[in-house]
Protein backbone atom coordinates (compact mmCIF):
# COMPACT_ATOMS: atom_id res chain seq x y z
CA UNK A 1 0.00 0.00 0.00
CA UNK A 2 1.60 3.67 -0.39
CA UNK A 3 0.22 6.12 1.58
CA UNK A 4 0.31 9.66 -0.44
CA UNK A 5 1.24 12.46 2.09
CA UNK A 6 1.39 16.23 1.21
CA UNK A 7 3.01 18.34 2.97
CA UNK A 8 1.50 21.81 2.54
CA UNK A 9 2.11 23.83 5.64
CA UNK A 10 4.89 25.99 4.51
CA UNK A 11 4.79 29.23 3.85
CA UNK A 12 7.54 30.64 1.12
CA UNK A 13 8.07 34.70 0.53
CA UNK A 14 10.31 34.04 -2.92
CA UNK A 15 7.30 34.79 -4.76
CA UNK A 16 6.49 38.36 -3.14
CA UNK A 17 4.33 40.35 -3.87
CA UNK A 18 2.18 36.90 -4.81
CA UNK A 19 2.97 34.64 -1.99
CA UNK A 20 2.16 35.71 1.40
CA UNK A 21 2.14 34.00 4.95
CA UNK A 22 -1.57 34.04 5.09
CA UNK A 23 -1.86 32.75 1.20
CA UNK A 24 1.40 31.05 0.69
CA UNK A 25 2.18 30.43 -3.15
CA UNK A 26 0.94 26.72 -3.31
CA UNK A 27 -2.89 27.73 -3.08
CA UNK A 28 -2.58 30.26 -5.43
CA UNK A 29 -4.07 29.39 -8.84
CA UNK A 30 -0.88 29.24 -10.99
CA UNK A 31 -1.28 27.04 -13.77
CA UNK A 32 -4.04 26.94 -16.15
CA UNK A 33 -6.51 28.17 -13.20
CA UNK A 34 -5.35 25.53 -10.57
CA UNK A 35 -3.25 25.82 -7.92
CA UNK A 36 0.16 23.80 -7.27
CA UNK A 37 -2.05 22.17 -4.25
CA UNK A 38 -4.52 20.88 -6.45
CA UNK A 39 -2.05 19.86 -8.97
CA UNK A 40 0.02 17.64 -6.49
CA UNK A 41 -3.55 16.19 -5.00
CA UNK A 42 -4.35 15.26 -8.79
CA UNK A 43 -1.39 13.73 -9.28
CA UNK A 44 -0.93 11.53 -6.29
CA UNK A 45 -4.42 10.56 -5.82
CA UNK A 46 -4.19 7.57 -7.99
CA UNK A 47 -1.33 6.19 -5.75
CA UNK A 48 -3.31 5.95 -2.56
CA UNK A 49 -5.89 7.58 -0.21
CA UNK A 50 -4.44 11.58 0.30
CA UNK A 51 -3.65 12.76 3.59
CA UNK A 52 -2.55 16.54 4.02
CA UNK A 53 -0.56 17.73 6.60
CA UNK A 54 -1.12 21.45 6.82
CA UNK A 55 -1.10 24.42 9.23
CA UNK A 56 -4.55 25.18 11.10
CA UNK A 57 -4.89 28.66 9.49
CA UNK A 58 -4.45 26.48 5.76
CA UNK A 59 -7.35 24.44 6.08
CA UNK A 60 -9.89 26.43 4.47
CA UNK A 61 -7.66 26.30 1.65
CA UNK A 62 -7.12 22.75 2.02
CA UNK A 63 -10.78 21.74 1.90
CA UNK A 64 -11.47 24.01 -0.75
CA UNK A 65 -9.25 22.55 -2.79
CA UNK A 66 -10.54 19.13 -1.93
CA UNK A 67 -14.30 19.93 -2.63
CA UNK A 68 -13.32 21.50 -5.79
CA UNK A 69 -11.82 18.17 -7.04
CA UNK A 70 -14.30 15.79 -5.58
CA UNK A 71 -12.16 14.02 -3.65
CA UNK A 72 -11.73 13.22 -0.01
CA UNK A 73 -9.12 14.83 2.15
CA UNK A 74 -8.31 14.23 5.55
CA UNK A 75 -5.93 16.60 7.54
CA UNK A 76 -3.46 16.63 9.81
CA UNK A 77 -3.02 20.18 11.40
CA UNK A 78 -0.33 21.88 13.14
CA UNK A 79 -0.56 24.41 15.56
CA UNK A 80 2.08 26.38 14.15
CA UNK A 81 4.50 24.84 12.11
CA UNK A 82 7.88 23.25 13.12
CA UNK A 83 9.46 21.79 9.87
CA UNK A 84 8.94 19.18 7.67
CA UNK A 85 10.77 16.63 10.17
CA UNK A 86 7.95 16.63 12.58
CA UNK A 87 5.19 17.41 9.97
CA UNK A 88 6.28 13.63 8.34
CA UNK A 89 6.45 12.41 12.25
CA UNK A 90 2.93 13.10 12.45
CA UNK A 91 2.18 11.49 9.27
CA UNK A 92 4.35 8.58 10.37
CA UNK A 93 2.24 8.48 13.69
CA UNK A 94 -1.14 8.47 12.15
CA UNK A 95 -3.00 5.31 11.15
CA UNK A 96 -1.51 2.79 9.22
CA UNK A 97 0.67 -0.26 9.28
CA UNK A 98 4.40 -0.90 10.01
CA UNK A 99 5.32 -1.81 6.38
CA UNK A 100 2.97 0.93 4.38
CA UNK A 101 4.92 2.87 2.50
CA UNK A 102 4.36 6.62 2.89
CA UNK A 103 4.77 8.48 -0.37
CA UNK A 104 5.76 12.59 1.04
CA UNK A 105 5.17 15.32 -1.52
CA UNK A 106 5.72 18.81 -1.27
CA UNK A 107 2.83 20.79 -2.38
CA UNK A 108 4.75 23.22 -4.43
CA UNK A 109 6.29 22.05 -6.92
CA UNK A 110 5.61 21.78 -10.50
CA UNK A 111 5.35 18.10 -12.00
CA UNK A 112 3.71 18.46 -15.69
CA UNK A 113 3.35 14.29 -16.46
CA UNK A 114 1.10 13.11 -13.96
CA UNK A 115 1.68 9.58 -15.35
CA UNK A 116 5.00 9.07 -15.59
CA UNK A 117 5.27 10.36 -12.22
CA UNK A 118 3.43 7.78 -11.06
CA UNK A 119 4.88 4.69 -13.13
CA UNK A 120 8.45 6.46 -11.47
CA UNK A 121 7.18 6.43 -8.35
CA UNK A 122 5.33 2.48 -8.68
CA UNK A 123 9.33 1.41 -9.72
CA UNK A 124 10.44 3.02 -6.95
CA UNK A 125 8.36 0.64 -4.41
CA UNK A 126 10.19 -2.30 -4.47
CA UNK A 127 13.42 -0.25 -2.85
CA UNK A 128 11.38 0.89 0.04
CA UNK A 129 9.68 -2.12 0.64
CA UNK A 130 13.16 -3.11 1.36
CA UNK A 131 14.10 -0.85 3.23
CA UNK A 132 15.67 2.69 1.34
CA UNK A 133 14.53 5.72 2.11
CA UNK A 134 14.13 6.81 -1.46
CA UNK A 135 15.05 9.85 -2.84
CA UNK A 136 14.04 11.12 -6.77
CA UNK A 137 17.15 13.26 -7.67
CA UNK A 138 16.95 15.75 -10.52
CA UNK A 139 20.39 16.42 -12.62
CA UNK A 140 21.25 19.74 -11.67
CA UNK A 141 21.21 22.60 -13.89
CA UNK A 142 23.15 25.59 -12.08
CA UNK A 143 24.74 25.74 -8.71
CA UNK A 144 21.85 26.08 -6.57
CA UNK A 145 22.36 26.80 -3.00
CA UNK A 146 18.30 26.03 -2.22
CA UNK A 147 18.23 22.76 -2.65
CA UNK A 148 20.10 19.40 -0.99
CA UNK A 149 22.66 17.62 -3.08
CA UNK A 150 23.00 13.62 -3.03
CA UNK A 151 26.24 12.13 -4.34
CA UNK A 152 25.23 9.18 -6.49
CA UNK A 153 27.26 5.54 -5.35
CA UNK A 154 27.60 2.06 -6.37
CA UNK A 155 24.34 1.02 -8.28
CA UNK A 156 21.22 -0.75 -6.07
CA UNK A 157 19.38 -1.69 -8.87
CA UNK A 158 18.34 -0.65 -12.17
CA UNK A 159 18.63 3.30 -12.31
CA UNK A 160 18.57 3.33 -8.44
CA UNK A 161 22.05 4.26 -6.81
CA UNK A 162 23.19 4.08 -3.25
CA UNK A 163 23.63 8.20 -1.79
CA UNK A 164 27.61 8.14 -0.66
CA UNK A 165 26.40 12.26 1.01
CA UNK A 166 23.31 14.04 1.40
CA UNK A 167 24.08 17.74 1.84
CA UNK A 168 21.49 20.15 2.59
CA UNK A 169 21.59 23.74 1.29
CA UNK A 170 25.48 24.23 0.63
CA UNK A 171 26.96 27.44 0.45
CA UNK A 172 27.85 28.68 -3.32
CA UNK A 173 31.50 27.44 -3.65
CA UNK A 174 30.13 24.13 -2.36
CA UNK A 175 27.09 23.94 -4.56
CA UNK A 176 29.72 25.08 -7.47
CA UNK A 177 31.67 21.90 -6.39
CA UNK A 178 29.53 19.45 -6.42
CA UNK A 179 27.84 20.77 -9.78
CA UNK A 180 31.54 20.48 -11.36
CA UNK A 181 32.22 17.09 -10.02
CA UNK A 182 28.99 15.77 -11.97
CA UNK A 183 28.33 13.33 -9.16
CA UNK A 184 25.20 14.61 -7.80
CA UNK A 185 22.12 15.45 -8.15
CA UNK A 186 19.51 17.61 -6.74
CA UNK A 187 17.25 16.42 -3.77
CA UNK A 188 13.99 16.79 -5.21
CA UNK A 189 11.98 16.56 -2.07
CA UNK A 190 9.95 13.86 -2.59
CA UNK A 191 10.67 10.51 -0.19
CA UNK A 192 9.06 7.32 -0.53
CA UNK A 193 9.93 5.54 2.97
CA UNK A 194 8.73 2.54 4.47
CA UNK A 195 6.61 4.02 7.90
CA UNK A 196 8.35 1.67 10.19
CA UNK A 197 11.93 3.11 8.65
CA UNK A 198 10.88 6.76 9.18
CA UNK A 199 9.90 6.10 12.72
CA UNK A 200 13.42 4.32 13.57
CA UNK A 201 15.13 6.71 11.82
CA UNK A 202 13.39 9.40 14.08
CA UNK A 203 13.90 7.69 16.63
CA UNK A 204 17.46 7.26 16.19
CA UNK A 205 18.36 10.87 15.20
CA UNK A 206 16.19 13.35 16.35
CA UNK A 207 14.49 11.50 19.42
CA UNK A 208 12.82 15.03 20.74
CA UNK A 209 10.72 14.97 17.24
CA UNK A 210 9.90 11.28 17.75
CA UNK A 211 8.61 11.86 21.29
CA UNK A 212 6.98 14.78 20.90
CA UNK A 213 4.90 13.74 18.32
CA UNK A 214 4.40 10.31 19.32
CA UNK A 215 2.48 11.82 22.35
CA UNK A 216 0.82 14.39 20.17
CA UNK A 217 -0.41 12.02 18.38
CA UNK A 218 -1.67 9.34 21.47
CA UNK A 219 -4.27 12.88 22.09
CA UNK A 220 -4.54 13.39 18.57
CA UNK A 221 -8.49 14.88 17.95
CA UNK A 222 -10.79 14.71 15.17
CA UNK A 223 -13.22 17.40 13.79
CA UNK A 224 -14.73 15.88 10.76
CA UNK A 225 -12.09 15.59 8.49
CA UNK A 226 -9.61 17.97 10.65
CA UNK A 227 -7.53 16.04 12.90
CA UNK A 228 -5.30 18.20 15.70
CA UNK A 229 -2.38 16.79 17.34
CA UNK A 230 -2.00 17.18 20.99
CA UNK A 231 -0.25 20.24 22.61
CA UNK A 232 3.03 18.35 23.28
CA UNK A 233 3.52 19.12 19.12
CA UNK A 234 4.79 22.08 20.39
CA UNK A 235 7.66 20.99 21.85
CA UNK A 236 9.24 19.16 18.85
CA UNK A 237 12.50 20.94 17.73
CA UNK A 238 12.15 22.68 14.34
CA UNK A 239 13.65 21.09 12.21
CA UNK A 240 13.59 19.84 8.43
CA UNK A 241 13.68 16.68 7.53
CA UNK A 242 16.52 16.71 5.39
CA UNK A 243 18.91 17.88 8.52
CA UNK A 244 17.34 15.80 11.07
CA UNK A 245 17.39 12.50 8.69
CA UNK A 246 18.66 12.43 5.36
CA UNK A 247 22.25 14.30 6.32
CA UNK A 248 22.47 11.10 8.83
CA UNK A 249 20.76 8.13 7.46
CA UNK A 250 22.93 5.34 6.00
CA UNK A 251 20.28 3.54 3.90
CA UNK A 252 19.50 6.26 1.47
CA UNK A 253 18.97 5.48 -2.26
CA UNK A 254 18.59 7.86 -4.99
CA UNK A 255 15.93 7.18 -8.10
CA UNK A 256 16.06 9.35 -11.02
CA UNK A 257 13.37 11.46 -11.43
CA UNK A 258 11.69 10.84 -14.53
CA UNK A 259 10.53 13.79 -16.45
CA UNK A 260 9.90 17.82 -15.93
CA UNK A 261 10.35 19.00 -12.09
CA UNK A 262 10.24 22.53 -10.85
CA UNK A 263 10.23 23.87 -7.67
CA UNK A 264 8.63 27.25 -8.77
CA UNK A 265 10.85 28.68 -5.94
CA UNK A 266 11.47 31.88 -8.13
CA UNK A 267 10.50 34.63 -10.05
CA UNK A 268 12.68 33.01 -12.90
CA UNK A 269 11.01 29.43 -12.07
CA UNK A 270 7.83 30.68 -12.56
CA UNK A 271 8.79 32.86 -16.12
CA UNK A 272 9.83 29.33 -16.94
CA UNK A 273 6.40 28.16 -16.77
CA UNK A 274 4.47 31.21 -17.59
CA UNK A 275 2.27 31.06 -20.91
CA UNK A 276 4.73 33.01 -23.37
CA UNK A 277 3.96 35.26 -26.45
CA UNK A 278 6.14 35.65 -29.27
CA UNK A 279 8.58 38.30 -27.72
CA UNK A 280 9.59 36.02 -24.67
CA UNK A 281 6.57 38.13 -22.73
CA UNK A 282 5.26 35.94 -20.03
CA UNK A 283 1.79 36.19 -18.69
CA UNK A 284 0.58 35.04 -14.94
CA UNK A 285 -2.94 35.80 -13.16
CA UNK A 286 -5.29 37.12 -14.80
CA UNK A 287 -3.71 36.73 -18.56
CA UNK A 288 -7.14 39.04 -19.69
CA UNK A 289 -5.75 42.23 -17.80
CA UNK A 290 -2.20 42.10 -19.54
CA UNK A 291 -1.46 43.93 -22.54
CA UNK A 292 1.84 44.32 -23.68
CA UNK A 293 3.11 46.42 -27.07
CA UNK A 294 6.97 46.27 -27.82
CA UNK A 295 7.81 44.36 -25.10
CA UNK A 296 10.20 41.95 -24.87
CA UNK A 297 11.68 39.33 -21.93
CA UNK A 298 8.93 40.40 -19.34
CA UNK A 299 7.13 38.66 -17.27
CA UNK A 300 4.09 40.51 -15.99
CA UNK A 301 1.70 39.19 -13.15
CA UNK A 302 -2.03 40.69 -13.52
CA UNK A 303 -4.84 40.62 -10.32
CA UNK A 304 -8.60 40.66 -11.55
CA UNK A 305 -10.23 44.66 -11.52
CA UNK A 306 -6.85 46.20 -12.84
CA UNK A 307 -5.27 46.40 -16.42
CA UNK A 308 -1.59 45.89 -16.49
CA UNK A 309 0.07 47.43 -19.70
CA UNK A 310 3.90 47.35 -20.36
CA UNK A 311 4.91 49.58 -23.74
CA UNK A 312 8.43 48.92 -24.81
CA UNK A 313 10.10 46.81 -21.51
CA UNK A 314 12.67 44.97 -21.39
CA UNK A 315 14.02 42.18 -19.04
CA UNK A 316 11.73 43.05 -16.22
CA UNK A 317 9.02 41.45 -13.75
CA UNK A 318 5.91 42.92 -12.99
CA UNK A 319 3.75 41.64 -9.89
CA UNK A 320 0.56 43.67 -9.52
CA UNK A 321 -1.52 42.40 -6.67
CA UNK A 322 -4.60 44.34 -4.93
CA UNK A 323 -1.73 45.64 -2.12
CA UNK A 324 1.25 45.67 -3.54
CA UNK A 325 3.38 46.27 -6.46
CA UNK A 326 6.81 44.92 -7.50
CA UNK A 327 8.56 46.25 -10.45
CA UNK A 328 12.09 44.03 -10.24
CA UNK A 329 14.77 44.07 -13.25
CA UNK A 330 14.77 40.32 -14.07
CA UNK A 331 18.27 40.24 -13.45
CA UNK A 332 17.65 41.19 -9.71
CA UNK A 333 14.41 39.59 -8.68
CA UNK A 334 15.94 37.07 -6.38
CA UNK A 335 16.66 40.63 -4.11
CA UNK A 336 12.66 40.31 -3.46
CA UNK A 337 13.85 38.39 -0.27
CA UNK A 338 15.44 41.75 0.98
CA UNK A 339 12.73 43.94 0.56
CA UNK A 340 10.62 41.18 2.43
CA UNK A 341 13.22 41.44 5.21
CA UNK A 342 12.54 45.40 4.73
CA UNK A 343 8.95 45.15 4.71
CA UNK A 344 6.86 44.48 6.93
CA UNK A 345 3.63 44.57 5.12
CA UNK A 346 4.67 41.05 3.54
CA UNK A 347 3.38 39.41 6.32
N1 LIG B 1 2.85 20.69 7.20
C1 LIG B 1 3.95 21.38 7.04
N2 LIG B 1 4.52 21.97 8.13
N3 LIG B 1 4.47 21.51 5.82
C2 LIG B 1 5.61 22.22 5.69
C3 LIG B 1 6.25 22.85 6.78
C4 LIG B 1 5.66 22.71 8.07
O1 LIG B 1 6.13 23.23 9.08
N4 LIG B 1 7.35 23.49 6.32
C5 LIG B 1 7.39 23.27 4.99
N5 LIG B 1 6.33 22.51 4.60
C6 LIG B 1 6.00 22.05 3.25
C7 LIG B 1 6.07 23.18 2.24
O2 LIG B 1 4.76 23.75 2.07
C8 LIG B 1 6.54 22.46 0.99
O3 LIG B 1 5.43 21.92 0.29
C9 LIG B 1 7.39 21.30 1.52
O4 LIG B 1 6.98 21.12 2.88
C10 LIG B 1 8.90 21.53 1.44
O5 LIG B 1 9.25 22.65 2.24
P1 LIG B 1 10.09 23.88 1.69
O6 LIG B 1 10.22 24.85 2.80
O7 LIG B 1 9.54 24.35 0.38
O8 LIG B 1 11.51 23.18 1.47
P2 LIG B 1 12.65 23.68 0.51
O9 LIG B 1 12.16 23.88 -0.87
O10 LIG B 1 13.34 24.84 1.15
O11 LIG B 1 13.69 22.42 0.53
C11 LIG B 1 13.25 21.09 0.32
O12 LIG B 1 12.84 20.89 -1.03
C12 LIG B 1 13.89 21.03 -2.02
C13 LIG B 1 13.28 20.78 -3.38
O13 LIG B 1 12.27 21.68 -3.64
C14 LIG B 1 14.42 20.15 0.69
O14 LIG B 1 13.92 18.83 0.76
C15 LIG B 1 15.57 20.24 -0.33
O15 LIG B 1 16.55 19.27 -0.05
C16 LIG B 1 15.03 20.02 -1.73
O16 LIG B 1 16.08 20.15 -2.69
MG1 LIG C 1 10.22 24.25 -1.68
Amino acid sequence: VIKPVIMCGGSGTRLWPLSRKAFPKQFIPLYQGKSLFELTVERVSNLGDVLAVSGDEYRFFVQEAADKLGVELPQLLEPAGRDTAPAMALAAFFDGEADDLILFCPADHFIPDALRFQTMVQEAQKLADEGWIVTFGVQPGLPSTAYGYIELGEKISGEARKSLRFHEKPDSKTALEFLSSGKFLWNSGIFLIKRSVLLNALNEFEPDIFNACQSAMADVVQDGSFWRPGDSFASAPKKSIDYAVMEHAKNIAVFPFNGVWSDVGSWNAMFALSEMDDNGCGKIGVAENIHSINSENTLVHASERRFVVTIGTRDLVIVDTPDALMVSALDQVENVKQAVAELEVAN
